[in-house]
């Protein structure tokens, strides 16, 4: 009879040992530490039974509140900084590129292209925004032809596809190619901060313990390019007061832009440098 003993000090192993030893792959070397972090946390925090219960409950809710139109685990994993580390983990890229940052559930990848200097406004509401935008390899040499998506809330902070009886199809969405000297431009209107849902199980939880729910003005970007890896990042507006606390976790420095006003009514400029780095063997060019 091989030891069945459960105890506070077995219970990791006794479980790890229900695990086939000669399956290999990345779920059963996922699965391994997840067990022992998961006893170890329960040994350390030790709940009730009536504690573990409310857990339970909990995660149930997280799952009757997802649904195709509504991701309450991703804001979850947003909200508890997992999903930014898995990006950190994935993309860290050397000093002076520009890192990536989560994509976000509104993103579409089926925004018009757009020839340079055109508006994104489909509705003109809101302060005007010039966006110009320069793609350069880590050398400083500029990248032509390189495919630049962008996407953005409305001055109210809502996106498009969020409130798609009150904006235009495709507001604030759009594709532009860089030009021979890596640059791009075009028009907007100067995006407004949001709160991330705070209506559901998981806003609730986090919200009432404290948790920052806003987050700070930005625009979307994806760049692609031959042969780099492509940038996913958001450039913030540095007069933002949630800067600092941005709900996701997605302020750097380096993605923190200068919104200057022209001094004509309420519109401003933005010009900001992305850098890409060469693709190496297998990741990050798509
Ligand atoms: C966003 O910036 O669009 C976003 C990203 C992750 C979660 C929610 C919103
Ligand atoms: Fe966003």
């Amino acid at each position: 009879m091989p030891d069945i003993s459960f105890s506070e000090r077995t219970s990791a192993q006794r479980v790890a040992e229900r695990l086939d030893k000669h399956a290999a792959g990345p779920l059963q070397a996922f699965m391994v530490p997840f067990i022992e972090h998961l006893h170890k946390l329960i040994r350390e925090t030790r709940p009730s039974q009536a504690d573990w219960r409310r857990a339970m409950e909990f995660l149930t809710d997280v799952g009757h509140a997802s649904d195709g139109r509504r991701q309450e685990w991703v804001l979850l994993s947003d909200l508890l900084g997992v999903t930014a580390l898995v990006e950190e983990i994935n993309t860290n890229r050397p000093k002076g590129a520009t890192p990536n940052t989560v994509r976000g559930p509104f993103y579409r990848a089926d925004a018009p292209r757009l020839p340079l200097d055109a508006s994104i406004s489909l509705d003109g509401v809101g302060p005007v925004l010039s966006v110009s935008g320069h793609v350069r390899d880590l050398d400083g040499k500029p990248i032509a032809s390189a495919t630049v998506e962008t996407w953005q809330a409305n001055s109210e902070g809502f996106y498009e596809n969020q409130q798609p009886d009150q904006q235009p199809e495709f507001n604030l969405r759009g594709i532009f190619t860089t030009d021979g000297q890596g640059c791009f431009r075009y028009k907007t209107v100067r995006p407004g901060g949001y709160a991330v849902p705070s209506d559901g199980p998981v806003g609730q939880m986090l919200g009432g313990l404290g948790f920052a729910m806003r987050r700070p003005a930005h625009l979307h970007f994806l760049i692609k390019a031959d042969g780099f890896e492509t940038i996913s990042t958001h450039v913030y507006d540095g007069s933002d007061p949630h800067l600092g606390q941005d709900a996701l976790f997605g302020v750097k420095d380096e993605l923190i832009g200068e919104f200057t006003p022209t001094g004509k009514g309420d519109a401003s400029t933005l010009d900001f440098t992305f850098t890409m780095v060469r693709a190496k063997k297998g990741r990050g060019t798509t």
